[in-house]
């Protein structure tokens, strides 16, 4: 594990999904927090914090692995309340985020199996964070999306 990761776990916001990740979970119309150099792209749309994806109309199908630390929560609602799209994040299962906004609203989640590697924007992967990650569906197409994605872990229904 690298210790670096986690230390700077509630501070460092340039954690980037590997694209093979989110290659299997389809095709996304909007990543409304992308990087402003990004190494690769996961939406055909991509608003960076030069435009201030929270502030922006979100549309389509949103693909959303938030600037992590203090705001993280604003985010995850306003997914919920667009009700189209899947989020990354750690599983950090007894925050208040996740239940504000996930045990009671999404659809769908998967615990992932192991440690993710993030990308740096560099483009180079890192090492694994401190803590697993889960995805989250809200809207039903994505819940069936994360059950059949070919990622390894474990996936919960929550909404049927
Ligand atoms: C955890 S990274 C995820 C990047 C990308 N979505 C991915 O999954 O590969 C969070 C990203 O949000 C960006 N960000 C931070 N604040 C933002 C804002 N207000 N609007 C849009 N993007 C923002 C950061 O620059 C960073 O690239």
């Amino acid at each position: 594990m690298d210790a670096s990761f986690e230390r700077s776990e509630n501070t460092k916001v340039e954690w980037l999904t590997p694209p093979e990740l989110v290659k299997k979970l389809g095709n996304f119309d909007l990543d409304p927090c992308s990087p402003v150099n990004a190494p690769f792209l996961h939406a055909r749309t991509n608003f960076t914090i030069e435009d201030n994806g929270l502030t922006k109309d979100w549309f389509g199908r949103v693909y959303l692995n938030p600037p992590y630390g203090k705001g993280m929560e604003l985010w995850l609602e306003k997914l919920k309340r667009h009700g189209n799209g899947i989020s990354l994040i750690f599983a950090r299962t007894e925050t208040k985020c996740f239940f504000d906004h996930i045990w009671n609203d999404a659809d769908a989640v998967l615990f992932v199996k192991g440690r993710i590697r993030f990308y740096h924007v560099s483009g180079i992967q890192g090492g694994t964070p401190g803590a697993p990650s889960v995805f989250i569906a809200y809207g039903k197409e994505n819940a069936l999306a994360l059950q059949n994605a070919d990622i390894e872990g474990r996936f919960l229904l929550l909404k049927s």
